[in-house]
C-alpha cells in the first residue's frame, strides 16, 4: 500500500520535474544531484539494492564528497578515507549530531536523546560512555576480561546441551539458541543474571530485541518524510510495544532485585550496580538515562548474535574456511578441551573470519549530523546536515582491497601469520562517538563460532541470500544442518 503510494508519487513528481523546466537549487556549493520536489532524491536510492551502493554509484557521478537532499534533509556524503577521518576524527566535535527520526523517538521512550546510540552528543553523553567504557569495553589485563571468558565459557556449556537436543542432520532454525546464549553471556556479565533458555518471557524478549535490531537496520521513507506517519502508525505502535515489553522485563526481572540488594557503599558487583550507584551520586543523571543506557547495552547482544549467523552464512558457504577454523581449534585445545577466550591470541585464523565477516556485512555507520554550521574539505556544511560516511565503499572497493567481493578471511593475516587491519578498515566506526560494544563483540563471537566448529560440522540446506550493507539477518531466517563431531572430550 505504502509503496503503491510512494510510487504514484514519484511518477507524478517526475511529471512535475519534467515540466518545470526551473529546478530546485541546492543551498550549498557541494555538487550532487539536483532534487525533487517533496521527495527530494530519494528515488535515486530506490534504484540500489542498498543505499550505501547508491551513495558508491552517485560518488561516481560527483565526486567523494557530494550533497543529497532526502526528503527536505539536507545531506552529505562523505565516500573516502580521508574524508571520513576529517568528519569522525578532526572535526568529531563539529559532527556530534544524530538524524531526528520518528523510529528512533518510538523506540526509545518517545525521546531518541535516552538511547546512548541514537542521541546527540552532550556532556551527559560523555558521562554515560565513561561509565559503559569500563564494563563494556574490557581491556586485555583487566579483571572484567577474566569475567568475560567464566562468562562466555559457562554459557557455551548450556549453549552445547541446547543444541544437542537439535534433531540431528535436519535442518534447524538456531537463531534463536544463538540469541539466547549471547542474551545470557550479556546480562550475566552486565547484570549478573541469565535465565533459562525454555522460560517463555525471556524468549519473547529476545526475539524483540531481535525484531528491533532488524528493524533499526532497515531504512524507512518515513525517515525522510514524516508526513507519511499515518500509514506508518501501524508500524510504529509495533515499535513502542516491543520496546515497552523490553523495559517491563529489565525492570522486573532484572533490576527490582539488584535494588534491593544493592550496598552503596560497597564497590558495585557489576553494570548494573555501577549505574544504580551513579545515579545517586550524580545529580544529572536521571533514571530513564541510566535505565536505558542498559537497555542499549543488553540489546548489544543482538548485535553479536546477529554477527554470529551471518560469519555462519560466509563460512557455509566457503567449506574450506570451515576446515581451517576445526584444524585451528583442535590444534590449540589438541581436543582435549574447550575452547576459551585465552586461546584467541593462538587463533589468529577464527579471529581473521570475523574481521572478514565485518568487512562483507559492512555494517552503515549511525549517520551523523553537523551540530554548528562547518566545513569539509573546505566545503561550507551547515548545522543540521546529515552526514553519511560510506563505509561500505571502504569495506567493498577494489581501490581497498583485493578481490573485494570474495570471502578471504586470510587478508587479514600478516606473513608471520599475525592479523593485521589496514587503517581505512573501521567496521566499528572511529573518532568521539566510536562503538563501545566492539571488545564485547570481538570476546563472544569469537567463543561462539570457535566452540560450534569444535563441537559440529555446519551445513545449510539451500542457497542463503545475505542483504548487503547490513548486519542484520531476518528474525527468522535461513536453517542449519548441525552434525555432531567425533570427539574426545568427556
Ligand atoms: C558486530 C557488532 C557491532 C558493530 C559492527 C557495531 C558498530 C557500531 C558503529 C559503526 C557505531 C557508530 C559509531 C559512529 O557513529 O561513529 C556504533 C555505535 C555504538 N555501539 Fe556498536 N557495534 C556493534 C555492537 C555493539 C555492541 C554489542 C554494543 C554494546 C554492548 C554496542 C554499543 C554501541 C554504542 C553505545 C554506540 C553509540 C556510541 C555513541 O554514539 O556515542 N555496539 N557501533
Amino acid at each position: 500500500m505504502i509503496a503503491i503510494f510512494l510510487f504514484i508519487i514519484v511518477v507524478v513528481l517526475a511529471g512535475v520535474n519534467l515540466l518545470t523546466p526551473k529546478k530546485y537549487k541546492k543551498s550549498n556549493n557541494i555538487p550532487g544531484p539536483e532534487p525533487w520536489p517533496i521527495i527530494g532524491s530519494l528515488h535515486l536510492l530506490g534504484k540500489h539494492k542498498t543505499p550505501f551502493e547508491a551513495f558508491t554509484a552517485l560518488s561516481k557521478i560527483y565526486g567523494d564528497i557530494f550533497s543529497i537532499t532526502l526528503g527536505s534533509t539536507q545531506c552529505v556524503v562523505v565516500n573516502n578515507f580521508n574524508l571520513i577521518k576529517e568528519v569522525l576524527i578532526n572535526k568529531g566535535a563539529d559532527f556530534g549530531g544524530r538524524p531526528d527520526f520518528l523510529r528512533f523517538h518510538k523506540l526509545f521512550g518517545g525521546d531518541r536523546n535516552n538511547s546512548l546510540a541514537l542521541c546527540d552528543w552532550s556532556v551527559l553523553q560523555k558521562t554515560r560512555r565513561s561509565i559503559a567504557r569500563m564494563y563494556c569495553s574490557p581491556r586485555f589485563t583487566s579483571l572484567q576480561y577474566d569475567s568475560v571468558n567464566v562468562v562466555g565459557c559457562q554459557e557455551l556449556k548450556v549453549f552445547l546441551s541446547e543444541l544437542q537436543k537439535l534433531p540431528i542432520e535436519q535442518p534447524c532454525d538456531i537463531k534463536p539458541i544463538v540469541l539466547g546464549a549471547c542474551a545470557n553471556m550479556f546480562t550475566q556479565y552486565m547484570c549478573s543474571t541469565n535465565f533459562p533458555y525454555e522460560d517463555k518471557e525471556f524468549q519473547r524478549i529476545v526475539r524483540y530485541f531481535d525484531e528491533i535490531f532488524w528493524e533499526i537496520n532497515q531504512g524507512y521513507a518515513i525517515d525522510f518524510l514524516p508526513w507519511l506517519l499515518p500509514m506508518y502508525n501501524q508500524h510504529m505502535k509495533k515499535l513502542s510495544y516491543w520496546a515497552g515489553e523490553i523495559r517491563e522485563f529489565i525492570l522486573a526481572r532484572i533490576v527490582k532485585d539488584h535494588m534491593a540488594s544493592l550496598d552503596y557503599h560497597a564497590p558495585p558487583r557489576d553494570f548494573t550496580d555501577a549505574l544504580l550507584i551513579h545515579l545517586e551520586e550524580d545529580p544529572n543523571m536521571e533514571w530513564n538515562h541510566i535505565i536505558f543506557e542498559l537497555e542499549d547495552f543488553i540489546g548489544g547482544h543482538s548485535a553479536v548474535g546477529n554477527l554470529v549467523m551471518i560469519a555462519l552464512a560466509y563460512i557455509i558457504q566457503n567449506p574450506e574456511v570451515a576446515k581451517r577454523i576445526r584444524e585451528e581449534v583442535d590444534e590449540v585445545t589438541d581436543g582435549q578441551r574447550f575452547v576459551n577466550l585465552f586461546d584467541k591470541a593462538a587463533m589468529p585464523y577464527t579471529e581473521a573470519v570475523l574481521w572478514e565477516t565485518l568487512r562483507k556485512a559492512s555494517s552503515p555507520i549511525v549517520p551523523h549530523v553537523a551540530s554548528t554550521n562547518t566545513n569539509i574539505e573546505g566545503f561550507q556544511v551547515k548545522r543540521g546536515t546529515m552526514v553519511f560516511l560510506n563505509n561500505y565503499e571502504l569495506n567493498l572497493s577494489g581501490e581497498y582491497w583485493e578481490k573485494p567481493d570474495q570471502f578471504m578471511p586470510e587478508r587479514f593475516l600478516s606473513p608471520a601469520g599475525h592479523v593485521v587491519k589496514p587503517a581505512h578498515f573501521i567496521p566499528f566506526s572511529t573518532g568521539k562517538r566510536t562503538c563501545i560494544g566492539q571488545r564485547l563483540v570481538q570476546c563472544f563471537s569469537f567463543v561462539i563460532l570457535a566452540t560450534l566448529f569444535q563441537h559440529y560440522n555446519v551445513n545449510v540446506a539451500g542457497k542463503i541470500d545475505i542483504k548487503p550493507s547490513c548486519l542484520a539477518v531476518p528474525p527468522d531466517c535461513f536453517k542449519l544442518i548441525l552434525t555432531p563431531r567425533f570427539s574426545k572430550h568427556k
